[in-house]
């Protein structure tokens, strides 16, 4: 399998990704519709590789321009990472939520079947675990969610399953995301939030470029060591491998699979904070506010199967991932 249609690979783990898959010398084509990223992404993904890349502004929610995109190309599998992902957004804007990334998976799904490619790695989250399982999260463990965002991962999941079901030469994975973080090595790519960031690192970096006055800590009396909450942030260079193990893996094992994509490790907002101020060589200001809604103590993976089917495993740490994302912050202080 070497050439790949990337749906979303403009953005943020979209571009890491592909970059991971231009270095294993695989053909890649990428369909995003900028909803959420700039051409300007693929330029650099261009540049930190030397590779060529053919890329569509296509929206998933044109069914026909979908499937040109098919018609023109051979493509073996899909990376299927186009979808919007605010949480509070998606409480705002339900049907937005429901029609993009549900609708858009169904345009894909029916693109795929027509051109007959039936091998699928798709975006999933640890949102998926809802808030009445026990750390570590295992895939096993029943699925559920707290907003419109979650729940499209949750329905998804459900589809693809049936679909696995029904036509069982269907090849499915789909891999959840704890939280990724840091940029690629370079500072050409990374994470380029819209406004004021809802994400604690790109929140953090706008602090430490003098943007924002003061990170607020979103409480100090949860169940955890210093009171903070603790997730699993993942480098999104780890994931992007991660992606490309999938795609190995895919190759060989029809059906549907989940599987966690973390280090296994969580990390508290001042853990997070502090290993920030290292990379960033000064103090960062925080406040310590109320709770916020729909957030949970912690969340963080059981990694072993990921590591068995997949023979992956996440390698860099927090360190690492802070330093990385400030050397991407203050080589573009205006975002991408
Ligand atoms: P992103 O917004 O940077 O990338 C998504 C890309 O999809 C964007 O470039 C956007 O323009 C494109 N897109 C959206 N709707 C589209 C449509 N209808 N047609 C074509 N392109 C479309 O987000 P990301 O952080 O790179 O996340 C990628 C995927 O991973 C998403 O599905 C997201 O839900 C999932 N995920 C992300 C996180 C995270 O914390 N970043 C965590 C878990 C899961
Ligand atoms: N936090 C703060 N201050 C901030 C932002 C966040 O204290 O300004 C705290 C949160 O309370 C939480 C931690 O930092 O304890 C991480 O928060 P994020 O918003 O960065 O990430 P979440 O774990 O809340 O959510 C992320 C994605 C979701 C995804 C989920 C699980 O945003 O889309 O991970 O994968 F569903």
């Amino acid at each position: 399998m070497k050439n790949i249609l990337v749906t979303g690979g403009a953005g943020f783990i979209g571009s890491h990704t592909c970059v991971e898959l231009l270095n294993e010398n695989y053909n890649i084509v990428i369909l995003d519709n900028l909803s959420n990223s700039k051409e300007g992404a693929i330029e650099r993904i261009k540049t930190i590789t030397g590779k060529e890349v053919k890329f569509y502004k296509v929206d998933l929610m044109n069914l026909f321009e979908t499937e040109k995109v098919f018609e023109e190309n051979q493509i073996d599998a899909v990376i299927h990472f186009a979808g919007f992902k605010a949480v509070g957004e998606s409480v705002q804007k339900p049907l937005e939520y429901y029609e993009n990334n549900i609708g858009g998976t169904f345009n894909l799904i029916k693109a795929m079947k027509k051109y007959n490619v039936k091998n699928i790695v798709f975006s999933s989250s640890a949102t998926v675990y809802g808030v009445n399982n026990k750390v570590p999260y295992t895939e096993d463990m029943p699925t559920s969610a707290t907003n419109p965002y979650g729940y499209t991962k949750v329905m998804i999941e459900q589809i693809l399953s049936d679909i696995a079901v029904s036509e069982p030469e269907w090849s499915i994975v789909a891999l959840r995301y704890f939280n990724p973080i840091g940029a690629h090595e370079s500072g050409l790519i990374g994470e380029n939030p819209n406004g004021i960031p809802n994400n604690l690192v790109p929140y953090i970096a706008q602090v430490a470029l003098g943007k924002l006055d003061a990170l607020r800590v979103f409480g100090d009396d949860y169940a955890t060591p210093d009171g903070t909450g603790v997730r699993d942030y993942i480098h999104v260079t780890d994931l992007a491998k991660g992606h490309l193990a999938a795609l190995k893996y895919v190759e060989g094992n029809p059906g549907f699979q989940p599987i966690n994509l973390g280090t296994g490790k969580g990390s508290s907002v001042l853990e997070v904070l502090h290993a920030y101020e290292k990379a960033c060589g000064k103090e960062l200001p925080y406040n310590v506010t109320p709770r916020r809604a729909g957030d949970i103590a912690e969340s963080y993976a059981q990694t072993g199967l990921a590591k068995k089917l997949l023979n992956w495993e996440a390698k860099l740490d927090i360190e690492k991932m802070c330093q990385d994302s400030w050397n991407f912050t203050i080589k573009n202080p205006e975002g991408m």
